[in-house]
């Protein structure tokens, strides 16, 4: 068995599992605290993919009812970067009109992806929409998105694991660290 596959690329670990734990922990305890009381529902949507891993742990730290749903979208033109023109690839499956909608982000960047789809989502006149984002990049030209939820500011380098992926690989890591630079092309 070839063991530490996936730990050998990875230059150092940003977030452990244990620390990630901790904070998701913590965040769904103040989305209780600022939920118990409304009314309509709440729906927690995930923007795949790399999102999924989080919401799946978010969810089971908040002890209120509500929905799990998700949505897909691609960004057209460099594919580096992302260029705000946001395609939904997959819609939401139930309607999320009335209801208090918590969009669980794993990173936001730029911001141009998640402020689309708040845009899009603001069209379909849900009684609320906050967005939680586990990640938040340090970086000065980032789109003004209104975050109410953030676990980490992390540093403006390329980051894979517990959800995040290079290439569609690492989203199984446990914990989140940056790649070695000389494994990006
Ligand atoms: P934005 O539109 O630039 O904010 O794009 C955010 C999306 O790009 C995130 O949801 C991630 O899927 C992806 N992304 C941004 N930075 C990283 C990174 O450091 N590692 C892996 N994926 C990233
Ligand atoms: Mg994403």
């Amino acid at each position: 068995m070839r063991e530490m596959q996936l730990h050998n690329d990875i230059a150092r670990v940003l977030f452990s599992e244990e620390q990630l734990a901790r904070r998701v922990a913590e965040m769904g305890k103040d989305i209780m605290r600022d939920y118990a009381h409304v009314e309509g529902g709440i729906v927690l949507l995930s923007v795949l993919r790399g999102a999924a891993l989080f919401m799946a742990d978010l969810a089971r730290a908040i002890d209120l009812p509500l929905e799990m749903d998700y949505l897909a979208v691609s960004s057209y033109g460099n594919a580096a970067k992302s260029s705000g023109d946001v395609h939904l690839q997959k819609d939401v499956s139930s309607p999320i009109a009335g209801k208090h909608v918590i969009v669980a982000e794993d990173i936001l960047d730029s911001g141009l992806t998640l402020s689309r789809v708040i845009d899009l989502l603001r069209e379909r006149k849900p009684a609320s929409v906050e967005v939680a984002t586990l990640l938040r990049k340090q970086r000065p030209d980032q789109a003004d998105v209104a975050c109410k939820y953030v676990g980490f500011e992390c540093p403006d380098e390329f980051i894979v694991g517990y959800g995040l992926d290079y290439a569609q690989r690492y989203r199984n890591l446990p914990y989140i660290g940056v790649l070695k630079p000389e494994l990006i092309s």
